[in-house]
């Protein structure tokens, strides 16, 4: 295994227990089937109850085991346990974590968890009740003291009408925080306030100028660094994705927000990533009620003000060794010319880095792939990444793990 369990391929056990849940474990076998790893799914009985044997050997391409007394010549209820690189659990219920406390293996997934050494990551989904209940937080306990790591539950809707904690993280988290306990925690104790999304501008009560950023880039690099053992404040604007339960966030809406916001987190902070879409401009006045077509009539014009540049004060105020990090979204088709620009916006910024990446009506923006090339204060080219949005957040990191 080396630096990128993303690009290396790992032999990763997924098992699946049965709550409503297991739908969505299909998300997370097909997620690191895509990330290149070989995925080996052992389901419960219980689990196949929710979802059918032939998807999971679909999306996983290997055959689903299950049954204790199958494969018995080979010995297969170690040798699955023996062989994995990881294991991930998702969704765990209450029953199976009671199990897992207990060392019980009564079943083909408690055997390949005691005969394994690979470290092992639970996704818990229960109802609220259940996952508050004293044995659940004890056998909780007593998993994390053993090293293993627990992937939320996440707080929101679950089975039926109820809400609250419970609900199982979604699976582009669970894989990114499943595959981040093979590597180092090389940010660990960095305090890092990353932005994500993109700002608006209210024009009245009902309307704004708004822009396409999701908020994916920013949010897969927060919970990269979290991951990595960063203390990471996220600042979403207007976010489009789901925030992972590892990351703090403060929600925002207008460009002031974020600036006054990022002012604050900034104080404490190593390392501020700039990676939200910010308007450049705002309407000079925003109208008390909504803008009516009767009385302008067929045309309308907007008076915008300048917003201040939150990442070029940023920079201008830093302290001795922060770092400062923005990104240049330009629509440029040229390469060379893309490149060009991005040089002369981190000479005007004055920011430690700036990744210039290519967006249009296709790409970069609300997508999950990007491509970027990360400059540095000199304009020289210190990381170039393309793929995942999680495995260009990890590249980006990477520079700040080698440059402390
Ligand atoms: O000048 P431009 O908008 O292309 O610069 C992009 C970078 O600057 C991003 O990192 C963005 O978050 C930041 N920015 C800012 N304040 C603005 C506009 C952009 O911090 N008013």
């Amino acid at each position: 295994m080396g630096d990128h369990p993303d690009t290396d391929q790992l032999r990763v056990v997924v098992g699946i227990t049965g709550g409503i849940a297991a739908y969505k474990a299909v998300g997370v076998v097909r997620a690191l089937v895509l990330a290149g790893h070989d995925v080996h799914v052992v389901a419960t009985d219980a689990a196949l109850r929710f979802i059918g044997r032939p998807t999971l050997e679909a999306i996983s391409r290997n055959p689903v085991d299950t049954d204790l007394y199958e494969g018995v010549a080979e010995v297969r209820h170690v040798a699955i346990g023996q062989a994995a690189d990881l294991i991930v659990i998702a969704p765990a219920t209450a029953n199976t974590i009671a199990k897992l406390a207990a060392g019980l293996a009564d079943d083909l997934l408690g055997n390949t968890v005691l005969a394994s050494r690979a470290p092992l990551v639970i996704a818990p989904a229960m109802h609220t009740e259940m996952w508050q209940n004293p044995a659940t937080v004890a056998n909780i306990a007593v998993l994390r003291s053993r090293g293993v790591t627990v992937v939320g539950p996440a707080v929101g809707q679950l089975t039926g009408t109820d809400s609250g904690p419970g609900r199982m993280v979604e699976p582009d988290e669970i894989v990114s925080v499943a595959l981040a306990v093979l590597r180092p925690k090389d940010l660990l104790g960095r305090r890092i306030v990353v932005t994500a999304g993109g700002t608006r501008e209210a024009l009245d009560p009902v309307r704004y100028i708004g822009n396409r950023s999701s908020g994916k880039q920013g949010v897969a690099i927060a919970l990269a660094a979290a991951v990595r053992g960063a203390d990471v404040m996220l600042i979403g604007a207007n976010l489009e994705v789901a925030v992972p339960t590892s990351v703090r966030v403060e929600h925002v809406v207008s460009t002031l927000e974020l600036a006054n916001a990022v002012a604050s987190a900034a104080e404490r902070a190593d390392v501020v990533i700039m990676a939200a879409a910010v308007a450049d401009y705002r309407p000079e006045s925003v109208a008390e009620s909504k803008i009516k077509k009767e009385l302008h009539g067929d045309r309308l014009s907007l008076e915008l003000v300048r917003n201040p540049d939150i990442l070029a004060g940023l920079a201008e105020t830093r302290r001795a060794g922060q770092v400062i990090i923005g990104f240049a979204a330009e629509t440029e088709p040229d390469a060379a010319a893309l490149l060009e620009i991005g040089r002369a916006k981190i000479a005007r910024k004055g920011s430690d880095y700036l990744l210039v990446n290519r967006v249009g009506w296709h790409e970069g923006f609300a997508t999950d792939g990007n491509s970027v090339v990360m400059l540095d204060r000199h304009g020289d080219i210190v990381m170039e990444a393309s793929g995942s949005k999680s495995s260009v957040a990890d590249k980006l990191l990477d520079v700040l793990a080698r440059a402390r």
